[in-house]
C-alpha cells in the first residue's frame, strides 16, 4: 500500500492504549525493538492468507485458540506444550468432522495487551488504573504495579520469540505425529462420561490404522508427522506493532512482524481510529471482532478499508454476540457482507459475549452458553446459505477451573480451586476437547445436509 506509513496511526484518535509517562524511555524501547528481527516472515503470512482464503469458501476450517492474555509469570515450556497439544487434538477431531484441512492459529507468542471495559478498578474502596496485560503493566494491585512501563515490551518480545521457537520445534520435531495425537484423544474419549464421543474417536483410529496399513506413516509421509501452526494476537499496543513492522522486499508491502495474523478488538474498531489505520496497511491476514454494537454501516466501511482489493483470506470476521443474541445480529451482518460481495471468513468466538459473574464472585463462562452460541452460529449460516469458516476460543491445555460445566462439571464453588487466568476465563483441556467433538458434530451435520441437497 504505497500511500501508507507504519506511523500514520499516530495522527488518528486512539483508545485503550496507555499514556506512557516517560517519553524518552518509550522512544528508547521503540528504537531497540525496531532493530530486532521480526518474529515471522512475509511468506508465512501470505501462506496463511491463502489457507484462510480456502476457509472463506468452505474448503478449510479455522481453529484459533489460546490464552486470553499470555502471562510473564506463568510462562513455561509445559504451558506452551499443553496448549499446543490440545489444539492438535481438537484440530484432528475437527478435520474428521469437516473433511477439510483445519488451519491452526494460536492466540500465542504475542497475545499480551488487553482492552478493558473500565479504565480503573476498585477493590475494597481503593481505586487503581486497570491491568492492561503484561506488555503494559502488572496485575498486582498496587499503584506502582499499574504504571505502564515501556520496558515490558522488550520482555514480551523475548517471551514471544521463545514461545514461537518452541512451537516451531514441536511442529516439526516429532511431537505432532498423528498417532501420538490421537492416542491422547482416545484417553479422553474412553471415559464413562464421554460415551457420546467413543464412536467418532474410534472411526478416526480406524482411518489412521487403514492409512498405516497402506504405508502412510510418520516415517514415510511428512504430513503425518508435522503440522503448520501459526500465531496471532490483538494488535492493541501500536508502538510495539509499529516497531516490528517491516518492508517485505519481495512484494514491497509492509508486514506486521509480531505474528502471522493480527486482529482488531471489539472496542478498538472505530473506522477512523488508530487501530484500523494500522491494520489496513499491513499485508497479514486481519481479524475483526464483531460484537452486538457493530452497525451495518460501520461494517461496510471496514470491509472497504481493511480489504480494498477484496482479497480472499485477508479478512476474518470474528462474531462474538453472546448465546441468545446471534440470531439478532449475525443475519444482518451476513447480508451486508453478501450485498457488498465481500470475501470474508466467518468465525465464531463464543467466549466474549458469554462472560458472567458467578455466585462465588469469579468471572466465568458457562460451557452451556459457549456451546449454545456455537450452535446458533452454525444454524444462522445454514439458514443464510453462508459459510461457517471457523471457531475462536480462549482455552488452555492446563487443568484449570475457570469456565463452569463440561463433562467434569466444574461448579461455581470449584472456580476458586485452579483459577489462574490473568484476564478472561478459559476452557480447560477437557472442555476444549469436548467442544471440538461438538463442533465436529455440527460440521458433520452440515456436510450431510449439503450432500442431501446435492442428491435431492
Ligand atoms: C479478546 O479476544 O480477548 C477480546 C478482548 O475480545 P473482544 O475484543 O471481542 O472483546
Ligand atoms: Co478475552
Amino acid at each position: 500500500m504505497s500511500d501508507w506509513q507504519k506511523s500514520d496511526w499516530r495522527a488518528k484518535p486512539r483508545v485503550q492504549m496507555p499514556d506512557y509517562v516517560d517519553a524518552a524511555a518509550l522512544a528508547g524501547v521503540e528504537s531497540q525493538l525496531a532493530k530486532y528481527p521480526p518474529l515471522v516472515f512475509a511468506g508465512e503470512a501470505r501462506r496463511l492468507k491463502a489457507q484462510l482464503g480456502a476457509a472463506s469458501r468452505g474448503e478449510a476450517f479455522l481453529l484459533q485458540g489460546g490464552d486470553c492474555a499470555e502471562s510473564f509469570e506463568q510462562f513455561s515450556a509445559d504451558g506452551i506444550r499443553d496448549t499446543f497439544k490440545v489444539m492438535l487434538q481438537m484440530a484432528m477431531v475437527l478435520t474428521y468432522g469437516a473433511k477439510v484441512p483445519v488451519i491452526k492459529v494460536g492466540r500465542m507468542a504475542g497475545q499480551f495487551a488487553k482492552p478493558r471495559s473500565a479504565p480503573t478498578e476498585v477493590i475494597e474502596g481503593v481505586e487503581l488504573p486497570s491491568y492492561r496485560g503484561d506488555i503494559i503493566n502488572e496485575l498486582a494491585f498496587t499503584a506502582e504495579a499499574r504504571i505502564p512501563d515501556p520496558a515490558r515490551m522488550l520482555q514480551a518480545y523475548t517471551q514471544a520469540a521463545a514461545t514461537l521457537n518452541l512451537l516451531r520445534a514441536f511442529s516439526t520435531g516429532g511431537f505432532a505425529d498423528m498417532n501420538r495425537v490421537h492416542s491422547w484423544t482416545l484417553g479422553f474419549a474412553d471415559g464413562d462420561k464421554t460415551e457420546r464421543y467413543h464412536e467418532l474417536a474410534r472411526r478416526i483410529q480406524d482411518t489412521i490404522d487403514f492409512m498405516s496399513a497402506a504405508g502412510i506413516t510418520a516415517e514415510t509421509t511428512h504430513e503425518f508427522s508435522t503440522v503448520e501452526f501459526y500465531t496471532s494476537h490483538e494488535s492493541l499496543l501500536l508502538e510495539y506493532e509499529e516497531a516490528l513492522t517491516r518492508l517485505d522486499s519481495t512484494s514491497g508491502n509492509w508486514l506486521a512482524g509480531s505474528g502471522h495474523m493480527i486482529w482488531i478488538g471489539d472496542r478498538t474498531r472505530q473506522p477512523d481510529g488508530a487501530h484500523v489505520e494500522f491494520a489496513r496497511g499491513v499485508l497479514n491476514p486481519i481479524g475483526l471482532k464483531c460484537g452486538p454494537s457493530m452497525t451495518t454501516e460501520d461494517l461496510k466501511i471496514l470491509l472497504a478499508r481493511l480489504n480494498p482489493e477484496n482479497e480472499a483470506g485477508r479478512l476474518t470476521l470474528i462474531a462474538r454476540f453472546g448465546a441468545g443474541s446471534v440470531g439478532e445480529h449475525l443475519p444482518r451482518l451476513i447480508r451486508t457482507v453478501a450485498e457488498e460481495g465481500a470475501n470474508v471468513v466467518w468465525t465464531c468466538d463464543p467466549m466474549h459475549g458469554n462472560t458472567i459473574k458467578s455466585s462465588s464472585g469469579y468471572k466465568t463462562r458457562p460451557f452451556e452458553s459457549v456451546l449454545r452460541e456455537v450452535r446458533e452460529f452454525f444454524a444462522v449460516h445454514a439458514a443464510e446459505g453462508s459459510v461457517p469458516g471457523g471457531v475462536h476460543f480462549e482455552m488452555t491445555g492446563q487443568d484449570v477451573t475457570e469456565c463452569t460445566g463440561g463433562i467434569h462439571a466444574v461448579t461455581d464453588e470449584d472456580l476458586s480451586d485452579r483459577y489462574h487466568t490473568a484476564c478472561d476465563p478459559r476452557l480447560n483441556a477437557s472442555q476444549s476437547l469436548e467442544l471440538a467433538f461438538l463442533v465436529a458434530e455440527e460440521l458433520t451435520q452440515r456436510r450431510n445436509n449439503a450432500n442431501d441437497r446435492a442428491v435431492g
